[in-house]
């Protein structure tokens, strides 16, 4: 089977990580390397999550490379939320009802990430690819891709598409507009919508239908293996946070797994069951509505080019259906 080259962009985070399990251990991927970043906690721990996951899935060949621990622009201006809340000086405060913890309920590692940046990384495999060849899965604020794209705009027609998990249309904003990922750094985003890639946007919109429950926790943990018993755990976290800090997530959907919905879409796109092909801009002004995902309309004046496929819902039965599968896949060959 011929498998879809993708390198992921994570900020290991609870999502993050099912959707790193899901990645490492799909037979329909081939994940060339995995670029860590600052955003729901430090780059530090988004790191050393993803090593933990790594081992976890006894991938060890997959190779981390550290990125960008601050946005491009975003945190600059001392009175800026951004500013305050990325990244968390202390770290996150309360490790039992935070839906994003420091470190994951897993062993620590002797795994360490490669010497090289997650921006070399990234230039130095789209340059030596052929065109059209790979697949970029961002699920956390997008710093790294936007600084290899101003870095050398040569890999630009390498990229097959980015499907990024991130912004929002109707469904519960982080803050009065935007999506976490987009409101972490806005300006990294804008740059990718103008680059010309083409732009699967898995928004908070398609993510709020990835909610997992109890019950299908309790059957991905009755898979047996340790992946499948680490993916139950975090959703059964998701849904304790979301409970105890009301809606921690800042997203207004609970244990909504948005991450493992775009590594889901990559493989399966028919998840996203309504998306439109339209033009989509990030406020870049700094006010009410910086980070917002504009979509366009039409409307009197000129309608923007188009430039994202943006999806507006996914079946979240196909999703789970397709998470337990890969888990219980890969258990099998490790029994
Ligand atoms: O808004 C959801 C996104 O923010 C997800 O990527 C989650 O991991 C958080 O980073
Ligand atoms: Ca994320």
């Amino acid at each position: 089977m011929d498998r879809t080259k993708v390198i992921l962009d994570v900020d290991t985070g609870s999502d993050d990580a099912i959707a790193l399990c899901a990645a490492l251990l799909s037979e329909e991927l081939d994940v060339l390397g995995i670029c860590t970043v600052g955003g729901n906690v430090e780059v530090k721990n988004t790191t050393d999550n993803t090593l933990r996951v790594v081992e976890c899935c006894g991938r060890p060949d997959v190779k981390v490379y550290r990125g960008a621990a601050l946005p491009l622009a975003s945190t600059l201006e001392p009175w800026s939320l951004q500013a305050q809340e990325l990244p968390r000086k202390e770290g996150v405060k309360n490790q039992q009802t935070a839906v994003h913890t420091d470190h994951l309920p897993l062993p620590p590692t002797h795994l360490k990430a490669e010497e090289k940046s997650a921006c070399a990384f990234l230039l130095e495999t789209l340059l030596a690819a052929k065109d059209g060849e790979i697949t970029l899965v961002p699920v956390g604020p997008m710093t790294n891709l936007a600084l290899a794209i101003r870095a050398d705009e040569r890999i630009l027609p390498k990229i097959r598409q980015v499907v990024m998990m991130g912004g929002s249309h109707d469904v519960y904003p982080v803050t009065q507009a935007s999506e976490f990922n987009v409101w972490a750094d806005p300006e990294a985003v804008e740059i990718v919508l103008q680059s010309g890639v083409p732009v699967t946007m898995v928004s908070l919109d398609a993510t709020s239908h990835a909610c997992l429950d109890r019950q299908q926790a309790q059957q991905l943990r009755e898979i047996g293996s340790a992946p499948a018993e680490f993916c139950a755990a975090l959703i059964e976290h998701r849904l304790h946070a979301s409970a105890a800090e009301g809606d921690a997530d800042g997203t207004g959907v609970g244990a909504a797994i948005h991450d493992a919905l775009a590594v889901c879409a990559v493989v399966h796109p028919e998840v996203l069951t309504e998306t439109v092909y339209t033009s989509c801009h990030v406020d870049l002004g700094h006010g009410y509505a910086y980070g917002e995902t504009v979509l366009g309309r039409n409307y009197k004046f000129s309608e923007m080019p188009k430039n994202c496929l943006y999806a507006k819902s996914a079946d979240s039965e196909y999703f789970f259906d397709w998470l337990y599968s890969v888990l219980k896949k890969a258990a099998q060959i490790t029994d």
